[in-house]
Parts: structure tokens; sequence; C-alpha cells
């Protein structure tokens, strides 16, 4: 793997071998000493151009446990502020040695456009609209490891869908997988086109919410993304609660056994009330858990290259 821009960039057995690693990762998580010396002398930076709270922090823990340098910058506080066009930044990063670059913005297309301005690994941690592919890695890595494989699974990816870049990710990792997926929303929030392509993609669409909950393995609720909006996408947050909130009352809809899942961060009460969230078959904190495994696992296959510790000295555990 050279960068991770998009998960078209991988293949069912690429997305498997990640998750596999992400899973040897996860068990280093749970050691004491949980850090390993696959990238020392590497410097990774994570360029932030939008908020974050779990994706950055997540790659950073997981660049540290892996013993990389890594160096946070975000947009406010840097010399961006001060009018600095991405080009130059990004070129004023890489003239001080990175190896690798996670980068988001809030454009669609920016992580491509940098990673033809540099030679570091450019990893996407979130462009505009476009994808967002290490949130799709952990969300089917955290779907697996309660339902197991996703062959024929049945998810339902419930919300703004226009605004987000994490469906966009999700359908395809999914899709990869061979799960059946489903898109709910409102249709002012179903991106225009989508019968095209959910004919090209092979997934389905829906307006009715309640008629698709009782027939998932699992529901994956996307928050309302109000700072993408510029016009009014609902009438009220009331009504879009009644329509497509996984509310108490649509719990009772899903399978006994079916997962709930959010990527964060949630407007409780509007997309997703506190029972849904907090309940048993809620898998949001295991995303975030995941999310360091599996940005570990991203930064090892992108990074360590021939000099890294092999995959069996992981899962043998050699900290350091
Ligand atoms: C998502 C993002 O930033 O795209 N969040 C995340 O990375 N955990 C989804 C969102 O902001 O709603």
């Amino acid at each position: 793997m050279r960068h991770l821009l998009s998960m078209h960039d991988l293949d069912r057995d690429e997305v498997l071998q990640l998750l596999d690693t992400a899973a040897s990762m996860h068990d280093v998580q749970r050691r004491e000493v949980k850090k390993l010396p696959t990238l020392r002398g590497r410097t990774v930076v994570n360029l932030f151009f939008e908020d974050s709270t779990r994706t950055r922090s997540s790659f950073e823990i997981a660049g540290k446990w892996l013993s990389a340098d890594v160096i946070n910058i975000s947009a406010k506080g840097s010399s961006v502020s001060k009018g600095e066009s991405l080009r130059d930044t990004v070129l004023t990063v890489a003239a001080m040695g990175v190896d690798g670059l996670v980068i988001r913005h809030q454009a669609s297309g920016a992580t491509l456009q940098v990673s033809k301005w540099i030679d570091a690994v450019v990893i996407n941690a979130g462009d505009g609209m476009h994808e967002h592919p290490t949130q799709a890695l952990l969300d089917a890595y955290t779907i697996r490891h309660r339902l197991g494989d996703l062959e024929g699974r049945h998810i339902a990816i419930v919300g703004d869908l226009t605004h987000s870049r994490v469906l966009r990710s999700n359908l395809i990792c999914l899709k990869t997988l061979g799960a059946r997926v489903t898109l709910v929303a409102p249709p002012t929030l179903m991106p225009s086109g989508i019968d095209g392509w959910a004919a090209k993609d092979g997934f389905d669409t829906s307006y009715d919410l309640d008629a698709v909950l009782p027939t998932v393995d699992g529901a994956m609720m996307l928050r309302v993304q109000r700072e993408r909006m510029s016009g009014g996408f609902f009438p009220t947050a009331r009504e879009y609660t009644v329509g497509y909130g996984l509310t108490r009352e649509r719990l009772e809809l899903l399978p006994d056994h079916a997962v709930i899942a959010h990527p964060g961060p949630m407007n409780r009460g509007l997309e997703i009330a506190a029972d849904a969230a907090d309940s048993a078959r809620s898998l949001i904190l295991d995303q975030v858990s995941a999310g360091v495994a599996v940005r570990m696992a991203v930064l090892y296959h992108a990074l360590a290259g021939e000099q890294g510790v092999g995959e069996r000295e992981l899962v043998e555990g050699k900290s350091v």
C-alpha cells in the first residue's frame, strides 16, 4: 500500500489483511506496555484543516504506539490562518523530511491533490464530502468483531447521506466485503444521482426507516452535518427525528442480534436517542477503540516497508 486516499485503493484481500493486522494491533492495545518499535525513526505529521476529536487523536496514539515521531498541525494556529495556500503548507511540511502525512481537509479531492505534490505517504483522514477510508475500515472491523464475516449481512446506512464522506467510504468497503447495503434518508438528504449509482454498485435505497430496520443486521447512523448545510434540508429537528432518528420506539424494530454504529460525534436526541447510543447493541465506543488499532495497521502497512517488524513479531509481541 502506498497512499490511502480512497477505499477504492484496496481490494478485498487488502482490506482483510488490514483488518487482520488491526486485530494484532488490538491485542497490543490491551497490553500494559503498548509501544512497538515498528516505526522508530519515522515521522508522521497529522495535518488537520477541519475539527476532529477521534480521528486526530487516534492517529496520534497509533503513531506513538508504533514509536513514530508524531507532530500535529491544525489550521487554527498555523500559517494557514495567515493565508498560506494548501500547496505551500504541504510543501513546507514535506521539506522537513516527513515520512507520512495524515490529512483532513474541507475540499473533496484535496488529499489526492496533495499526494501528487509530495513524496511522503499520504493518508486521507477525511476530504470534504468525498471519503474517509480509515473510518470505513474501523467500522468494518467493529461490526465484524461482533457479527463475524460480513458476506451477505445487511447493513443500513441512515441519515445525512448527501454530506457524508463516511457514507461513501463505508459503501465501498461494505460492498467489497460482500455485505448487502441499504441507504436510508429523507429525499432531501439522499445524494443526487443515487439511482444510477445504486444500479451500478448494487445497493438499495429507501425513504422508510421503519420498513428497513426489521431486516438489518446493523444500522449505521450518520450525523446530521449542519456545518455543511446551506439551506433547510428538513423542516424542524423534531420532524427529522420522527422520520429518521433511531428513537427508543424504533429500537424495538431491530432484530435481537442487530448492532448499532455511529462514527461520532453524535447529535444525541436528533439522529440517535440516548437509549440507542447507550444500549448493549451499540458499538459506538468499540468503534473508537478499534480506530486506534485500525490506524496502527494502516500506518504499519503504509510506512513500515521491509524494515518494519514482521507480522509474526507483532502478534508474538515485542514491546519496547
Ligand atoms: C466523521 C467525519 O469527520 O467525517 N467523524 C469522524 O471522523 N469520527 C463523521 C462526522 O463528522 O459526522
